[in-house]
């Protein structure tokens, strides 16, 4: 008898683990287009913090698009990306939260992991907008790539770097006629860090929603 409720366990658990793992999917990436955009100079005068989103997705090409402007590969020799980091560490990882599921942007491959099936993207904030928006990025520093500072200066240097790629997501959603808000305002970053599945060492620094102006 406890034979066979030890069988049933296991197989109930299998069932249950490969449903989840066959739902999630990782997603490649179309090509990034490099070319384009608006002038600098024009894009520095429509750069600007928004607060009301339409619910309507982006395409996987904006997606490709604008993550390759946050903090993808500029350089395949060096494999270095649009965004500096101190000493090269290239410490940030970008957690891309679409109503799809929760995704870590994966510049070598040019595609999203698949990290969590769940709309996680009420946990990415506090604010109004934050649920609906079809884009939360967080920024996630793993801090055992930031070797031979203290810990205090990991945090400094961690938001220095996320705040280039935070820029380069403006300058980005000003070229594109899209809105964005980079955000303190998180919330409960510890609940949200176990959605994300991060381990420890993993630091969550700032979130930053995109998506088409309202209206
Ligand atoms: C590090 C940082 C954190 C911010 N956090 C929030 C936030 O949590 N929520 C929000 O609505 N705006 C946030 N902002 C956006 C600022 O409020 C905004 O940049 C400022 O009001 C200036 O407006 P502008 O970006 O249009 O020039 C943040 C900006 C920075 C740089």
């Amino acid at each position: 008898m406890r034979m066979k409720l030890f069988s049933v366990a296991v197989m109930m658990f299998s069932i249950a683990y490969f449903a989840e793992a066959q739902e999630l999917r990782d997603i490649s990436l179309p090509v990034p287009k490099t070319d384009g955009g608006k002038p600098l100079m024009q894009t520095l005068k429509e750069r600007q913090t928004s607060r009301a989103y339409s619910p309507k997705k982006l395409p996987l090409q904006l997606v490709s698009d604008l993550l390759w402007a946050a903090d993808g590969i500029n350089r395949a020799n060096s494999g270095k990306r649009t965004a500096p980091s101190t000493m090269n560490w290239q410490e940030i990882d970008i957690y891309v939260v679409l109503e799809d599921g929760a995704f870590l942007f994966d510049a070598k491959k040019n595609s999203l992991k698949a990290v969590s099936k769940q709309d996680l993207r009420k946990m990415t904030g506090t604010q109004d907008f934050v649920p609906t928006a079809p884009i939360n990025l967080v920024f996630v520093a793993d801090t055992a790539k930031m070797k031979g500072v203290s810990s205090d200066d990991q945090i400094l240097y961690a938001g220095a770097d996320v705040g280039f790629i935070s820029q380069n997501v403006y300058l980005f959603c000003a070229s594109e006629g899209l809105a964005t808000v980079v955000r303190g305002l998180i919330g409960d970053k510890k609940a949200l860090a176990d959605a994300l599945k991060l381990s420890d060492g993993k630091k969550i620094i700032l979130a930053q929603t995109v998506g088409y102006p309202a209206n």
